[in-house]
């Protein structure tokens, strides 16, 4: 529950990689030839054995003299240059060639942050690296193809994964006089030995266990079915002081506490704290000035391992861009957790915490399966209600970078003595992360975003509510996002056949600070103004506290404080406690986000079926509707005069809306004409597609 955004954890998670990097540094001038514009790079593939025809992302990074280019690539911070292309096809002893750089063609061109080209970098002392993040094909269940990085007990990196190749770092004079870059791509990125306690292999990776720290990992069948390849998902379990596999009387509460890629140590929200483990491995918590010792709270803390290829993690719901992972988690995951350990299989035992990432997936897991846990307690969530998608009013808004009086929209902020500074944009953090993947393949925030609350497009990726270079929102495709609008999901069914109005009362716990560094505070006021217009003010606790910034445990407590407050809801809830949770509020017809809904409306089946044809037919005049394209689709129409296109048979083409109707005025009356309507579709990530009507005659 740390501040671990994925700028965050990108930072500590490329740590290890890096130091391996470095050690095959080898300074090397780079060949320099002079050429008359800009920088050219050349990426040999060289001996390194990577088969046929590998598709992927090619980064090359620069960063200042005396730094390596992967110490920071925070976008609020970093002071490199990053440029990005999508291959396909590499193979062995190939050049791939970067130069320029491009905002229209982000599917081949050079994309470059914050510079738009190589054209542009200033004259200086750098080091560069590059790297090629390899994508594999995956087939889909659902029939959809789809070529993506599938992490490996790495918590999917934006680069560097494992696998992937990299270049050594080299020393880089840009002499402003153009020139060419020549670097190699022979290293692979190894398996991560996470403190040398790895043990599991790629996929989640899995570890050693300690007395009371255990690790599993499954093989995911519903997860594996859809990818159609193996699938894994891990848990760290924490078992408390006294915990004792053999004794079959204690039974003990779970905390799922959701957060970001949990490597080995735990539910890291907790246990990489050398003061909480010493405490929780002794029983006792230290006493302090005016508090005697005290027990440390008898609880199970479970932390997930699902890094997916989208992101470190699945935001543990069932989305039709990662998968089933709600499923997988809850009904595969969770069973075999308390088939091993000494768990109360009872709602009010099971318990959702988390922040930030794992603050939206607590509150999400809750209200989708209220069957299955008893509470969340959630702090600084990410946005549960799209009105506001960080500081982004989403729902009716046209831009997702600019407000409409022309100012950017924020980001990021920090209060310096209570003065708010913007440390990045929506459009800034974008772009960033466009380099590092198209079509929503970045493995970062605003990408894994669309990936679980959109639905998939016809091109297999996540159906991206804006533009991601413009800033362009499409709302046919946030209009989707409307089913992982939690505030949206409770209204729509608190009296339908969910009763979620009843369900959920008194179940859900959020927190977040009016300083939140995302401006998650947002979506959580408007969230609380749309419950509580139908439930009143007690019907969740939502604390929106005064100069608190994104972070801490929930409501910004000390840690026991905490848990003993969770204990507390525990108990009270327990059959035995003062107000029990009664079965009637645990019905499994209150469950939301079900897999055959959330795939049968946003997957490829879905995608195939919001497509149609242009159609056109004489009503007068030759009436035509473009048929149905992706929402963002740009659309050219042309009329086809005798199977003739050319301008002079009066077949200009024209620029078109879905939903217009377009009109063809024959120029001479009196002469039989065969007339087409044929419309072609461009968008990013797409492939250019030509679509024709049916043919009339006059
Ligand atoms: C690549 O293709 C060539 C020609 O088809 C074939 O001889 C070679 O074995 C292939 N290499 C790999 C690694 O698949
Ligand atoms: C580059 O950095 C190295 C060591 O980090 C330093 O010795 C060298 O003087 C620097 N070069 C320039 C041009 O600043
Ligand atoms: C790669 O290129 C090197 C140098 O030109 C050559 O010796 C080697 O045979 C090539 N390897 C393959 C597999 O083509
Ligand atoms: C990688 O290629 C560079 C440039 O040819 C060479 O200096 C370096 O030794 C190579 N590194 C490895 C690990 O093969
Ligand atoms: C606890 O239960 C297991 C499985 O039911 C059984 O094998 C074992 O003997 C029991 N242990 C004790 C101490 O009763
Ligand atoms: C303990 O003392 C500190 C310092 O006087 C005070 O801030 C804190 O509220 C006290 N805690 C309790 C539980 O009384
Ligand atoms: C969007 O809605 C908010 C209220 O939810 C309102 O304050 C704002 O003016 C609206 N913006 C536009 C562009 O309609
Ligand atoms: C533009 O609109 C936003 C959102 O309403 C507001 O926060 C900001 O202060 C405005 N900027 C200017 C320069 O008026
Ligand atoms: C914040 O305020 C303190 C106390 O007035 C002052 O010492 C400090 O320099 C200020 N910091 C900044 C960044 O302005
Ligand atoms: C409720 O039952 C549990 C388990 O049997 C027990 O540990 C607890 O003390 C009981 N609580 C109350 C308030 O009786
Ligand atoms: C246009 O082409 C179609 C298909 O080739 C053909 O059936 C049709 O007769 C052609 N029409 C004219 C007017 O040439
Ligand atoms: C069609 O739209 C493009 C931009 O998408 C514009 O450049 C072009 O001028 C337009 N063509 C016509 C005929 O309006």
């Amino acid at each position: 529950m740390t501040n671990i955004r994925p700028s965050f954890s990108l930072r500590t998670l490329l740590t290890p990689r890096t130091s391996l990097i470095a050690l095959l540094f080898v300074s090397i001038l780079p060949i320099v030839s002079a050429k008359p514009h800009g920088i050219h790079v050349h990426l040999s593939t060289g001996a390194v054995s990577i088969g046929n025809g590998t598709s992927g992302r090619v980064m090359f990074i620069l960063s200042p003299n005396g730094t390596d280019p992967l110490d920071d690539i925070d976008d609020t911070t970093t002071p490199d240059f990053f440029f990005g292309m999508n291959v396909n096809n590499v193979k062995h002893n190939d050049t791939i060639k970067l130069s320029g750089g491009t905002r229209h063609n982000t599917d081949r061109g050079v994309f470059g942050w914050p510079l738009e080209t190589l054209d542009d970098i200033p004259v200086g002392i750098y080091r560069a690296q590059a790297f090629l993040k390899r994508y594999d094909t995956a087939v889909r269940s659902d029939g959809s193809v789809v070529r993506l990085k599938f992490p490996c007990g790495d918590g999917s990196p934006s680069v560097s994964g494992v696998g992937d190749l990299a270049s050594d770092v080299i020393d880089v004079h840009v002499s402003g006089k153009g020139q060419t870059i020549k670097l190699h791509l022979n290293n692979t990125v190894p398996f991560p030995d996470f403190q040398g306690h790895e043990v599991g292999g790629c996929s989640q990776g899995n570890y050693e266990d300690t007395q009371y720290l255990k690790h599993i990992k499954i093989r995911s069948k519903k997860l594996s079915d859809f990818w159609g390849r193996d699938m894994f998902l891990g848990a760290n379990v924490l078992l408390p002081h006294g915990y004792d596999a053999h004794d079959n009387t204690s039974r003990y509460p779970v905390i799922y506490s959701q957060n970001h890629w949990a490597e080995g140590d735990g539910p890291d929200s907790y246990s990489t704290r050398a003061s909480f483990k010493e405490a929780w491995d002794s029983g006792i918590i230290p006493g302090s000035a005016n508090t005697t010792d005290r027990e440390t709270p008898k609880m199970i803390l479970v932390a997930f391992r699902h890094e997916t290829p989208y992101y470190d993690d699945s935001y543990a719901v069932n989305t039709a861009n990662l998968g089933p992972y709600g499923d997988a988690i809850n009904e595969e995951l969770i069973p075999h957790i308390e088939a091993h350990f000494k768990t109360i299989t009872q709602p009010y035992a099971r318990i959702q915490d988390g922040g930030s990432t794992g603050g939206w997936e607590s509150a999400a897991s809750l209200i989708f399966r209220p069957d299955l846990f008893g509470a969340c307690f959630s702090s600084y969530p990410d946005s549960l209600d799209f009105h506001k998608h960080q500081a982004i009013p989403l729902y009716n808004s046209t831009n997702a970078y600019k407000y409409p009086n022309g100012s950017d929209i924020p980001s990021i902020r920090e209060f310096v003595n209570g003065t708010q500074h913007i440390l990045a944009s929506t459009a800034t953090e974008n772009h960033w992360e466009l380099t590092f993947g198209t079509s929503s393949r970045s493995s970062l925030q605003w990408d894994i975003w669309n990936a679980v609350f959109g639905v998939q497009g016809l091109n297999g990726y996540p159906l991206e509510p804006w533009n991601k270079v413009t800033g362009e929102i499409y709302p046919e495709a946030v209009e989707y996002w409307k089913s992982m609008d939690l505030a949206h999901h409770i209204v729509s069914n608190w009296n339908s056949s969910l009763r979620l109005g009843e369900v959920l009362r008194d179940r859900i716990h959020i927190s977040v600070g009016t300083w939140d560094d995302y401006f998650l505070n947002e979506g959580v006021a408007e969230f609380k103004k749309r419950v509580e217009a139908l439930g009143g003010s007690s019907w969740a606790e939502i604390s929106i506290l005064p100069e608190k910034t994104h972070g801490g445990y929930y409501r910004g407590m000390e840690v026991w404080d905490y848990l003993e407050l969770v204990k507390r809801w525990v108990d009270d809830h327990a059959p035995n406690g003062t107000t029990p949770l009664h079965a009637n509020l645990t019905p499994r017809s209150a469950r939301g986000n079900i897999w055959s809904e959330v795939i049968g409306r946003g997957g490829h089946q879905a995608a195939l079926a919001r497509q149609s044809d242009p159609v056109i037919k004489v009503s007068g005049d030759v009436v035509g509707t473009v048929g149905q394209w992706d929402p963002g689709m740009k659309l050219v129409g042309r009329w086809v005069i005798n199977n003739r296109t050319s301008e002079k048979h009066g077949c200009a083409t024209f620029n078109v809306t879905q939903g217009e109707s377009v009109h063809y005025r024959p120029k001479s009356i009196g002469i039989t004409d065969q007339v087409q309507l044929w419309v072609t579709g461009r968008k990013m990530g797409y492939v250019e597609e030509t679509r024709k009507s049916n043919s009339v005659t006059l």
